[in-house]
């Protein structure tokens, strides 16, 4: 994980700087728009094949690359050599760092030789670099060449003309490339899931590592357990890893899904405390209207979850829920019912929590404007006895004892600074904590889709989606080329940043700084933005001047004066008179 770096150890610095250098180059990201009816050619095909065969697929007989290369060369295992957070390493950092460029540089070397030559030269290339068997490649490269014949074509305006037309069209799972390319071809008709099966048991297995590095990673900086956590559930994410955040939800209670003989989730099961090796977690489930109507079952999993763990019989300080359940229930006069709710979401029939809508029309005064707001629409607890009932003093009650907040990130598609939802759950909900609590909460994401449990500040989130993207050529370049929309797609980044300063003031000085500099004083770049969508140019150096007169931005008066001047020219061209 990304630390913070002192000078203390310049050796150690370089390392750590290195790491994180590789870890910006490493990421996956868009250089493109999708175009409707086109072939998907949002990433660059190598760097796709790449992420794609990075991960065992044992459905498809397939075993990860860069897993075989390891064990080839009797290198440690690869989450290993990337530093995963629940691996105590056997190696040094530097020992780590070599043997995950040798292993790097091995399955590039092997997928520039699948690109240009094909399968048989990428097995050779494996083979000769790394001694890797070919009986094992073959299924990857036989995978990743159907994969790329699919990449190549695109059903999507015969689906639209046949969905229009009234004619059948094929199903096809709706997920994320990566996750699971059988998505491919587009253009069909997209299902979801059985919402009975979630989560699911690879769900379950993929959910344990990233709650026990999201705790490690609290108590390497706190020096004990959260008490209570705040956790955001979304609708379309858990449909794309059947219920990945339901499983770590449930993981931090430190229960498990039992499933009956039809493999529904019917209940929870208790992982007794030996098993678990640490406290119970209090969860504060702050849940998408989307969520809510799709997992009906799964709500009711979760209220089923706290409520069996704060029955247990055990010490207050190895059972979170019990002890605030309890002294909720002798002290604050609260009956049992109300004080074991956790589950919160909109009222019936409505969604969202209207922050992001707040923000970006510059319609607030003050964090309370925006975690009154929060509680205001999500206050609604749903469990056994209850469905959407108003219960704002509940959840400011819960929120009360809330120390860290997190969301699943299961996607390299879609960042926290491409939408506004990100900031509008997660930064709402930790902006509700920050009133209640009386202290802002420590806030993470995790980074589920990259080898080994990667777990990441907000802060460290929004420096690594602005180095990687925001700020990068390659991406910035990409929009360009799409005229009006790219520059509406360029604006909507730089608000949606500004949208983390205003709920969790993680948006550092430098980045409104080299995104002035980016896209307003390089004259090229500024005259292509006007040309295209002077609207959307205007409104990024007007978000540039409200961060600093929001206190979020220690612009020189320099840099003031001249994001005004540029404002005004484009205000004169948007009324005519330039
Ligand atoms: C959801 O999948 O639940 C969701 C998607 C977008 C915005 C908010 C929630
Ligand atoms: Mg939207």
């Amino acid at each position: 994980m990304p630390k913070e770096l002192t000078a203390a150890d310049p050796d150690q610095c370089v390392m750590d700087l290195y790491e994180q250098v590789l870890e910006v180059e490493e990421r996956l990201i868009p250089t493109g728009l999708h175009v409707f009816g086109q072939p998907p050619e949002e990433y660059p095909l190598a760097d796709l094949l790449r992420m794609v065969a990075s991960f065992d697929r044992p459905e498809r007989g397939c075993r990860s690359l860069p897993a075989l290369v390891c064990e080839a060369l009797r290198l440690p295992p690869y989450e290993e050599l990337c530093g995963a957070e629940t691996i105590q390493s056997s190696i040094d950092q530097p020992g780590r760092i070599a043997g995950r460029e040798k292993a790097d540089g091995i399955v590039r070397a092997a997928l520039d030789a699948f690109l240009s030559a094909g399968n048989e030269a990428a097995i050779e290339s494996l083979s000769s670099l790394a001694g890797v068997d070919a009986a094992d490649s073959k299924p990857v490269f036989a995978f990743l060449s159907e994969l790329r014949e699919k990449l190549a074509g695109n059903d999507e305006m015969r689906g639209l003309t046949a969905a229009l037309a009234g004619q059948y069209i094929e199903p096809s799972h709706g997920a994320d490339i990566i996750q699971n390319p059988d998505i491919l071809p587009t253009g069909r008709n997209i299902h979801a899931l059985n919402p009975y099966g979630i989560p699911s048991a690879v769900a379950v297995q993929r959910a344990r590592p990233i709650a026990e590095a999201l705790l490690q990673r609290f108590v390497r900086e706190s020096g004990r357990y959260p008490e209570s956590l705040g956790m955001v559930l979304w609708g379309l994410d858990n449909i794309k890893t059947h219920g990945e955040s339901v499983a770590q939800a449930l993981w931090l209670l430190g229960v498990e899904p039992k499933r009956d003989a039809l493999r529904r989730v019917s209940a929870v099961e208790v992982v007794p405390l030996g098993k678990l090796g640490r406290p119970r977690i209090d969860v504060v489930m702050t849940v998408s209207g989307i969520f809510r109507d799709l997992f009906s079952p799964a709500m009711s999993l979760l209220d089923q979850a706290v409520r069996a763990v704060a029955s247990l019989d055990e010490p207050a300080e190895m059972n979170f829920v019990r002890k605030h359940v309890a002294r909720s229930v002798e002290f604050e006069g609260l009956s049992a019912e109300d004080a074991q709710l956790r589950v919160f979401s909109n009222a019936a029939g409505s969604y969202g929590s209207n922050v992001n809508f707040m923000i970006l029309d510059s319609q607030w005064e003050n964090d309370d404007s925006i975690s009154d707001l929060f509680v205001n629409r999500k206050s609604f607890a749903y469990g056994k006895h209850v469905h959407g009932k108003d219960a704002r003093a509940l959840m400011e009650r819960a929120l009360s004892g809330v120390e860290l907040t997190f969301q699943n990130i299961d996607t390299t598609e879609i960042g926290i600074t491409y939408v506004d939802h990100y900031f509008e759950y997660l930064g709402g909900l930790s902006k509700a904590v920050e009133k209640h609590a009386a202290s802002r909460p420590k806030i993470f994401l995790s980074d589920a889709i990259t080898p080994g449990a990667k777990i990441r500040s907000l802060e460290e989130t929004v420096r690594l989606e602005t180095r990687s993207r925001t700020l990068n050529p390659k991406w910035y370049e990409g929009m360009l080329k799409h005229g009006y929309q790219g520059v509406a797609e360029i604006e909507h980044t730089v608000s949606n940043t500004f949208g983390w300063s205003a709920t969790a003031g993680a948006v550092e000085d430098w980045i409104y700084d080299e995104v002035a500099q980016t896209f307003v004083f390089d004259p090229g770049v500024l005259s292509r933005m006007r040309a295209e969508n002077p609207h959307a140019a205007r409104n990024l150096v007007a978000r540039l001047l409200e961060a600093h007169g929001r206190g979020f931005w220690e612009a020189s008066d320099d840099t003031l004066g001249q994001l005004r001047s540029v404002f005004s020219s484009l205000e004169d061209q948007l009324e005519g008179v330039a």
